[in-house]
């Protein structure tokens, strides 16, 4: 039986460039969609722009142009980045639209009755100049705690610190630069304290609506008792005017995830489907959003409850994944590894990320990394020296020998391919979103093509008379083989997909294709190329073409204004706020006065290898390396979580300051310390030996 499932991605705010972290969920969800549709189900994948709010506003401003002029710009740049990397929405619209309008009324109003919605009058920061509130980010001034200068009013860059904007010293307007005053106004509350709320919800966060590390997470949240959710702006605000408020918008928020609705009502209307077979609370079809982890706050605990209150139907599952880390650390712009999806495209093949994406996925919240290195070695192995190799091998002796009809196949060969059909591991593990695993399973199939090749040896036979049959059939049957490799990376890889169905001559490839072979004397096309090996050079030209002179970042630039706890964790998706970013003028650090060759000795350093390292719960900027020396391990806490995912670092040599005394901290006793660089441009950055050096060796 077709399922009718409705998907979507988490909607782009339409102020800022699509970049590799961005991509991660939109690459998951397209995988996950075409794996479905493969399948014969009506999946239907909508997304949008997420278009309004106050940096949205302020950034057409400041270009002289209309938010509306701005919004349909990025809309057209978004939508030109997802083309490019095959993210194939049904439908790709606009939460700035009378779709998204009509359903933000609807359940604002439905809220509203059920006397859920409250009005509260509270006081906020106002920019006197300006003449608008000023969100937590557009207000800067001094870190209470560091005392740095010209910090946002939520955290400090330089030292981490978070705080409410009232707790700044000498505060100022980042968009007037005014001395800000305090201001009431009336705000609009939906009652998440209620108890209605709360003892839905209870029973909602529980799998397989959300994953069961999510439902932990989600449940603390729950059990420190929610807080009622301010949903509503003051003007000036580029957004939906709440119906009965006037001069009061609904904050950006409230109706983002509506626009999951407004972007399928968009889709319906278009070809005649009902919207209410979807959405209704009865509502037979399944409805599935993929999320980046910092948005779960709003995703699994504000928007269900609404839905649920306002009478819709609650979503089948949220889909959480985790971070993209470049290199094993955040995304970069010094770096160079905050990498557009424009520039990526510039360089290099889109198919290529989506496969190395894939093979690192595992449908949980687990941050992902992009290593480069690893990224070309990965793909030029599996897909050019396993995959496509199959069929350059095989094809030409088809077309030059056998006019390019295929002969008979070699059914024991296939009974593998059949067997790894009927066990169904690809198609369970790419229906729970573990595409590492389907595509570890591929590539074991792959191999099995390979060895049956290379035990045959094709071009031995081509060069030997009377062996014409069996090289015939040797070919044929490692095409139907490279056939159904195809079928199986198709999710992921869909243009090159195309290729090999135009190549095999062969209709859309389905799922159950696998069953037939291909049949004998079915005319193929000649072989061309299909893919070329990743070229090093050319991820070096990417890299650099980003790494950027940094200055400040504008306030709020790239990213909305989300209002909660959920917004203070790292949140991937919004690149720039993942990494303080160095300033452009660097103050040099002070030289240490002279010290005497004796002084130095006394410092023990050592090479060390970092055997183990993880986080430590509760602390914001530690992580817990176990280093190995040569003849101990040490324990040692190391201030560098900021810079380095634990994983990326197992493994790695470094220096260690070994006679330390050994100081007791909050979280255990350290045993010495790691060495690594910093200032104004970026850091730490860990030091690292050359190659030969051992754990233990001293450093002199
Ligand atoms: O975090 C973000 O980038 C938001 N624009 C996501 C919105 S998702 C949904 F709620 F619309
Ligand atoms: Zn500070």
């Amino acid at each position: 039986m077709p399922r009718k499932i409705l998907v979507t991605s988490a909607l782009p705010y339409a102020n800022g460039a699509i970049h590799l972290g961005h991509l991660v969920e939109y690459i998951q969800t397209d995988v996950w969609v075409r794996f479905q549709k493969m399948r014969g189900h009506d999946c239907i994948y909508c997304c949008a722009d997420d278009t309004h709010g106050t940096p949205i506003m302020l950034r057409a401003e400041k270009e002289g142009i209309t938010p509306e002029a701005l919004i349909d710009r990025v809309w057209q740049e978004h939508k030109r980045d997802f083309d490019g990397f095959l993210v194939g929405f049904d439908n790709y619209y606009s939460t700035n639209s009378p779709e998204t309008r009509h359903y933000a009324d609807t359940i604002y109003t439905r809220l509203r009755d059920a006397g859920l919605i409250e009005v509260r009058a509270i006081e906020q920061f106002y920019d006197p100049v300006k003449e608008m509130f000023l969100p937590d980010r557009f207000i800067k001034g001094e870190c209470p705690k560091c005392h740095a200068k010209d910090q946002y009013g939520d955290s400090c860059e330089a030292c981490g610190a978070a705080y409410q904007p009232t707790d700044l010293i000498a505060p100022y307007s980042a968009v007037s630069g005014a001395a800000p005053v305090r201001k009431t106004s009336d705000h609009y509350f939906f009652k998440l304290s209620d108890p209605r709320c709360a003892d839905f919800l209870k029973g909602w966060i529980v799998p397989p609506q959300v994953q069961a590390e999510a439902a932990n997470k989600l449940n603390e949240w729950l059990e420190g008792g929610l807080s009622d959710w301010d949903i509503s702006r003051d003007a000036p605000y580029f957004g939906f005017e709440i119906p009965d408020a006037p001069g009061k918008y609904y904050y950006v928020w409230l109706d983002a995830p509506i626009g999951y609705m407004g972007s399928f009502r968009n889709y319906c209307d278009q070809h005649g489907l009902d919207f209410n077979a979807f959405w209704s609370p009865d509502s037979q079809a399944e409805v599935y959003h993929f999320i980046g982890k910092d948005i779960l706050y709003f995703h699994a605990l504000f928007w269900p409850a609404e839905l649920h209150h306002a009478g819709f139907r609650t979503p089948s599952g949220v889909f959480c994944h985790g971070f993209l880390t470049v290199n094993g650390s955040k995304m970069s712009k010094s770096r160079g590894t905050f990498i557009t999806a424009e520039s990526y495209i510039k360089h290099l093949n889109p198919e290529w990320l989506r496969y190395y994406y894939a093979a690192k996925l595992n449908g949980s919240m687990e941050d992902i990394d992009l290593n480069l290195e690893d990224f070309a070695a990965r793909v030029n192995a599996d897909l050019v020296g396993k995959y496509v190799n199959i069929a350059s091998r095989c094809a030409g002796f088809i077309s030059k020998k056998f006019g390019g009809k295929l002969g008979p196949c070699d059914r024991a060969a296939t009974a593998e391919f059949e067997a790894a059909f009927a066990r169904g591991e690809i198609a369970e593990s790419y229906e729970s979103r573990d595409f590492g695993r389907a595509l570890r399973e591929i590539m074991r199939l792959a191999d099995v093509a390979n060895l049956y090749i290379a035990e045959r040896k094709p071009w031995e036979m081509a060069k030997q008379e009377g062996r014409e049959a069996e090289l015939h059939q040797v070919c044929s049957t490692a095409l139907t083989l490279f056939r159904d490799l195809t079928l199986y990376l198709k999710p992921v890889l869909p243009a090159l997909a195309e290729k090999v169905e135009a190549f095999l001559n062969i209709p859309a490839l389905a799922w159950t294709d696998v069953w037939s072979h291909l049949p004998e004397g079915h005319a193929i096309n000649e072989y061309q190329h299909l893919m070329t090996r990743i070229d090093p050079k050319k991820i070096e030209a990417m890299v650099d073409e980003n790494r950027q002179n940094l200055l400040p970042s504008p306030p709020g630039g790239g990213a909305g204004e989300a209002g909660t706890a959920a917004a203070t964790e790292h949140p991937a998706r919004h690149g720039e706020h993942q990494q303080s970013e160095a300033k452009a003028e660097t103050v040099a650090t002070p030289w240490e006065p002279f010290i005497a060759i004796d002084d130095f000795t006394k410092v023990d350093l050592r090479i060390a290898r970092i055997a183990n390292a993880e986080h430590v719960e509760g602390a914001d900027k530690l992580l817990k390396l176990t280093l190995d020396v040569g003849t101990e391990t040490r324990t040692v806490f190391a201030g560098i979580k900021a810079a380095y995912v634990p994983e990326s670092l197992v493994g790695r040599l470094t220096v260690m300051v070994a006679n330390l005394a050994p100081r007791k901290m909050k979280f255990g006793m350290s045993e010495g310390m790691v060495l690594a660089a910093s200032d104004e441009r970026g850091g730490p950055f860990l030091l690292a030996p050359d190659s030969g050096a051992q754990p233990g060796m001293r450093i002199k």
